[in-house]
């Protein structure tokens, strides 16, 4: 069990049985509310199913009585049970290559742009923001090292997500043969080793590329400009119009004019057309 604050230690009672807590429209509409001022996501009714069943576990595992005592330790967000609720209400979908006409945009347009700048020793610099368990970065780092012969710079990615446990994975690079999908064989092979639990680990070379920090989209930015591409796709589907206005015109500050933004399949820059417009299918550059 983790060190729990004072007021929640007094709370804890050894577990019982396997009883479901109720989770009245009061209780869930606090959990809405924290929710949504902590981290911009929306969890609508479609997740009260997944949030009774799921925490009515960690509520006996911490020896609750119910999900208000339970409500009382998130609201702390530097509460150790807060990282354990917020790893568990996103929603973490990712894999290898996932959308590849970004990639090969990057491979045949952006990365040759950039390396053809050649007045800089500095860094070719990315930001995958939200990167889930890393295989949107991975996947950035071997397209970037797949091309590495056609320049000089290197290339840095700055990996960044609010779930603690998908960060530590990302920085660790290992996979289950499950979450492979989208990885060829050639690139499977070239870049990453077998190990013996039966999992692969991307090799160091590629994780050299890899910088991972935990970050809330909601807090401060502690990022130096400029940032050659974002890529931060699938992750403002989950917040309201406001809060994706918000990050793009956040996004754009680190940008400089030419610079690219790469978005989700079903995301758009909404009302800043002001400062970034669109080169391709959700690909846009900074104006
Ligand atoms: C669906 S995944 C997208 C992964 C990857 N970008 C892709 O397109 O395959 C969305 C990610 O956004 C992260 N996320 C959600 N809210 C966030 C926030 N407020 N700050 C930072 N990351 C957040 C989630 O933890 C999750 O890993």
């Amino acid at each position: 069990m983790q060190v729990l604050t004072d007021k929640c230690q007094r709370m804890l009672k050894p577990a019982k049985n396997n009883q479901t807590f109720k989770l009245t429209d009061r209780v869930f509409g606090e959990f809405q509310k924290v929710t949504l001022a902590n981290t911009g996501i929306h969890l609508d009714d479609t997740k009260r199913a997944m949030i009774t069943s799921r925490f009515s576990r960690r509520l006996r595992e911490l020896g609750m009585d119910s999900f208000d005592q339970y409500l009382a330790c998130i609201r702390d967000t530097k509460h150790p049970e807060y990282a354990e609720f917020v790893d568990t209400i996103t929603t973490n979908l990712t894999y290898f290559f996932r959308e590849p006409h970004h990639f090969e945009k990057l491979r045949e347009h952006i990365l040759p742009r950039l390396q053809a700048i050649t007045s800089t020793a500095d860094p070719i610099r990315i930001w995958s923001a939200g990167c889930s368990s890393g295989q949107e970065p991975y996947s950035i780092a071997i397209t970037a090292l797949n091309e590495a012969c056609a320049g000089h710079r290197k290339v840095k990615i700055l990996c960044t997500d609010i779930d603690s446990k998908m960060l530590r994975q990302t920085e660790h690079g290992s996979y289950r043969s499950a979450e492979l999908r989208g990885l060829s064989d050639h690139d499977k092979n070239l870049w990453f080793s077998k190990r013996p639990d039966g999992t692969v680990r991307a090799n160091p070379n590629v994780r050299e590329l890899i910088f991972c920090r935990y970050l809330n989209l909601f807090d401060p930015w502690p990022i130096k400009p400029y940032l050659d591409v974002i890529f931060c796709r699938n992750v403002l589907i989950y917040f309201d119009i406001q809060r994706q206005e918000k990050l793009i015109r956040g996004m754009a500050k680190l940008q400089k004019p030419g610079a690219t933004l790469i978005l989700g399949h079903s995301e758009t820059i909404a009302n800043c057309g002001d400062v970034y417009r669109r080169s391709a299918n959700t690909v846009y550059e900074r104006i």
